[in-house]
């Protein structure tokens, strides 16, 4: 996404919702995180719906950052930051076992063969999610992409993830959706989704 030209000044005047990172996060709430979040729409709305949990959005696209940052204001809600970086460094911003659950939505899902080990449920990347999480913590992973799916799998077979629940028509009545998923949604496109638990050896 092309950065707008109030994104700059809008970022730099936030002070409420923009945070560099949750490390010494005191756990008064279990700490939910939605990596490559978007415009938040999932988040946010999880937030008001949920304020006994601490939600916060890791999203590498400043636009995306700003424009959720907005629909938190609109909304009002206090259990939500934001973090604006690239998950490739995100055991630098939560520490070891604060986080409770990890949602990866609609991740780009690089299909090229030398492109993979940018994909956010990469071996590397599930390595890093293993040290955050608590020792009952969860994943959650959802796309439409039914190669990226199904390579996604095996990575997690290759991990310390314990499949708990797969589902290659997702749909909750009543749960708020990501922009790509309500898009998909409409368009009567099967949602893919995987719910892990992690295994502390
Ligand atoms: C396809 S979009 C999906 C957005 C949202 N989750 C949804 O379902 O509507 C993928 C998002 O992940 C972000 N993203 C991709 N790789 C990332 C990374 N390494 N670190 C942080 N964000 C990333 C992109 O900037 C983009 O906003």
């Amino acid at each position: 996404m092309r950065k707008k030209k109030w994104v700059p000044s809008f970022l730099e005047q936030e002070k409420e919702y923009l945070v560099s990172d949750m490390k010494g996060y005191d756990k008064e709430k279990p700490l939910y995180i939605e990596i490559g979040m978007g415009m938040g729409d999932f988040i946010t709305q999880s937030a008001k719906q949920h304020p006994e949990i601490f939600y916060v959005g890791l999203e590498r696209e400043a636009t995306c950052v700003a424009r959720a940052i907005k629909k938190a204001r609109e909304l009002e809600i206090s259990n939500f930051r934001v973090i604006l970086a690239d998950a490739m460094n995100i055991t630098e911003l939560f520490d070891e076992e604060s986080v409770s659950l990890i949602y990866l939505h609609f991740s780009d899902p690089w299909p090229k063969k030398r492109t993979h080990k940018r994909r956010l449920t990469y071996p590397s990347f599930l390595s890093s999610y293993e040290k955050l999480l608590d020792p009952d913590g969860i994943l959650i992973f959802k796309t439409d992409n039914t190669d990226f799916f199904a390579d996604s799998l095996t990575y997690f077979q290759t991990s310390n993830f314990e499949l708990l629940e797969k589902d290659e028509d997702y749909y909750r009545e009543g749960e708020p959706m990501t922009a790509y998923q309500a898009k998909f949604h409409e368009e009567g496109k099967p949602i893919c989704y995987a719910k892990y638990k992690i295994n502390k050896v």
